[in-house]
């Protein structure tokens, strides 16, 4: 009798320790605990935000404008990954801070604010958004180089300050496309996406830049790959779409604009840091260049003092370029489901890999 209920007791603790062990795997699992800590440097929308929540333990920057340096750096500490934007900085001293950080997610397709060589020394997986805002930011650069050639903004004040007193011959007159030479440097997803939408409007010519050839634009719409001399000399338009990098920083400078037409349009939706901004200014005002339609500028913001907001024929726009509220949900949905599969040790759906 004693036998069987020391044996009985013997089951109910095996079974009850059976059970701790199962619930606390569990707890360690699914527990709030044991979720991965994030740091994300600006809300995103509520279903990314959801999204995120459900899978870690996420620590938020609530300000409308990009978190400050040291409250980054003071964040930082402690957390697996980090959901960012290109007006972050992330470099050595940050990494130095977040000495726990496994991964990184930018929610943009730039990587330049990311200091690639420190974050890879440190083992540290990083996604980014390609290909959601490819259309958005050609459309946008469609934009630009419609605004610029045709002076809809200098047009517009006109018509809203008194003066536009009548009808005139060739008054507001620009540059259409029609007939004209479209020069893209840089044919990546943007570059190609603003050459279709250029196609249509039936230029003489598409020339484009590019470290490698792009047959199937050339099959595709008639593109032909240049040398960026021959690029700067013949193109109405150039328009930059090259990401920023060693070899194309302030590759816009004296010595370009003064390759150009004088005539020429020039327009930027890739990055402020591909043009010498100062050069960009003086061949503006020396009329080397036509004008210039920028969606980028050195610094953002650019500050109201810069010579460019005096100028008619220069256009700007404050980094819009994948600014639909489409493009920018898809954008913080990509960089979510980036940080997530990448803090669990899965493929990302967008890693920047080593180049
Ligand atoms: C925008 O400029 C981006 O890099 O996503």
């Amino acid at each position: 009798m004693f036998g069987k209920l020391l044996q009985h007791s013997f089951r109910i603790f095996i079974l009850s320790a059976k059970s701790q062990a199962r619930s606390s795997a569990r707890v360690r699992r699914y527990g709030k605990m044991s979720k991965p800590t994030i740091y994300l440097t600006r809300k995103l929308n509520s279903a990314a935000m959801k999204r995120l929540e459900e899978q870690c333990v996420v620590e938020l920057w609530e300000g409308p404008d990009p978190v400050p340096r040291e409250t980054l750096l003071s964040n930082i500490a402690n957390k697996k990954g980090l959901c960012c934007l290109l007006t972050d900085r992330i470099d050595q001293e940050v990494l130095d801070a977040g000495t726990d950080l496994k991964v990184i997610s930018t929610m943009s397709v730039g990587f330049d604010h990311l200091d690639l060589p420190a974050i890879r020394a440190k083992n540290i997986r990083i996604g980014y958004t390609p290909g959601v805002l490819k259309d958005a930011t050609a459309e946008l650069t469609m934009c630009l180089i419609l605004a610029t050639g045709r002076r809809l903004m200098e047009a517009s004040k006109e018509a809203a300050t008194g003066g536009w007193s009548s009808w005139s011959p060739f008054w507001m007159c620009g540059m259409g496309l029609l007939g004209k030479t479209v020069g893209v440097v840089g044919a990546g997803a943007v570059g190609s996406e603003v050459m279709r939408r250029v196609k249509p409007f039936r230029p003489k010519d598409l020339l484009y830049v590019n470290r490698t050839p792009r047959p199937d634009l050339e099959e595709e719409l008639g593109a032909k790959q240049v040398e960026l001399d021959e690029l700067l000399a013949t193109s109405d338009y150039v328009v930059a779409c090259t990401s920023l990098n060693s070899d194309t920083q302030e590759m816009f400078n004296e010595e370009a604009f003064s390759k150009m037409k004088k005539t020429a349009i020039f327009v930027n939706s890739a990055r402020g840091g591909v043009v010498d901004q100062d050069a960009l200014i003086k061949a503006l005002e020396n009329e080397t260049i036509g004008a210039a339609g920028l969606d980028v500028t050195t610094p953002e913001p650019l500050p109201l003092s810069s010579p460019l907001f005096k100028m008619k024929n220069c256009v700007i726009l404050p980094h819009i370029g994948s600014a639909t509220y489409t493009t920018r949900y898809a954008m913080a949905m990509l960089a979510v489901e980036n940080l997530i599969c990448g803090l669990k040790g899965e493929e990302m759906p967008e890693e920047l890999k080593a180049k």
